[in-house]
């Protein structure tokens, strides 16, 4: 059995609409996974009902062996953490030691345990000489860093990042891709929505594509950004240097700027080795003559 399972999960908000249709999706421990889609396409409902802020309307929801159907949200926030959408939705404590704090406090940990978990977090995002400052005086993207360290904090089998990208400098977004890799190092099992078609190439190989309510490819990100027709039914574009290599005809689905080098030096490779050759024939024929 999957760490984190979706088993045909379909969810309908209480004004009727349907957000979320007969969705099938699973998450091996220490897997990193994007979840890519246009806007409306589903993916915050879907992740909602993966830490119990939200119960499938139909189908299941299986984390770590428990349906989600039988334990209340506090107890599944034990074993998921959700990180939001907007930072402002999240933070409201006075500083960002005591929000950083108050996940594992809730959750019952001793002192010791509390203290090394809220100093792990605030070196991972880097707000260790920021722990006093009240979160709102940070600028947006140092308030995001501040909810991603207070999930961090709470040491949950999965965490899930709801476009952390969204407003970050490029610097936050590096600081992102290595947050990311050194939580799955530690085996912590990572899903991230995200509408950076780069930050994906650069920091997953499993990319689940949803549109309009369900889930329309599930596969590596190459099989993903290299598959045009999907990317027109979810409206979604191949990252930039995909995009380039494509129009200028390079060999390979390339994904990235080192690919796009390497296919480079390939191409002048031959062409030289063809300019040998043609030397090589014209004193042939010289010879001959
Ligand atoms: N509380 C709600 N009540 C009714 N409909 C809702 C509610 N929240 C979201 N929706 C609708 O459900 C659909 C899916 O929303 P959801 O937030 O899951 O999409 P998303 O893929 O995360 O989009 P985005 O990329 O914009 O964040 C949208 O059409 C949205 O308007
Ligand atoms: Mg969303």
């Amino acid at each position: 059995m999957s760490f984190l399972t979706l088993n045909d999960v379909t969810f309908s908000y209480p004004n009727g609409f349907t957000a979320v249709e007969n969705v099938n999706m699973s998450f091996e421990k220490g897997e990193s996974v994007a979840i890519i889609g246009q806007n409306g396409a589903g993916k915050t409902t879907t992740v909602k009902m993966m830490n119990g802020l939200l119960r499938p309307t139909k189908g299941d929801v299986i984390i770590e062996g428990l349906n989600t159907k039988d334990y209340t949200t506090a107890q599944i926030s034990r074993k998921v953490g959700y990180v939001f959408q907007n930072p402002d939705d999240q933070i409201f404590h006075e500083t960002v030691k005591s929000e950083i704090m108050f996940g594992p406090k809730n959750l019952g940990f001793s002192e010791e345990k509390m203290n090394e978990n809220v100093k792990k977090a605030a070196e991972l995002t880097g707000l260790e000489s920021f722990l006093d400052i009240h979160p709102y005086n940070l600028p947006y993207s140092m308030k995001k860093m501040v909810s991603i360290a207070s999930v961090i904090a709470m040491d949950t089998g999965t965490i899930i990042l709801d476009e952390p990208t969204a407003g970050q400098d490029s610097i936050a977004i590096k600081k992102l891709g290595s947050i990311i890799n050194a939580l799955v190092k530690e085996g912590k099992t990572i899903i991230t929505i995200t509408h950076d078609m780069e930050f994906v190439v650069t920091n997953f190989e499993r990319v689940i594509v949803m549109a309009n309510k369900k889930v329309v490819s599930d596969e590596n990100k190459r099989g993903i950004f290299w598959n045009l027709d999907i990317l027109e039914e979810a409206m979604l574009k191949q990252p930039h240097i995909s995009r380039l290599s494509n129009t200028l005809n390079f060999n390979g689905k390339i994904l990235d700027i080192d690919e796009m080098i390497e296919s480079l030096k390939k191409q002048q490779a031959k062409k030289g080795q063809r300019k040998n050759d043609n030397n090589e024939s014209y004193k042939q024929v010289s010879e001959i003559l």
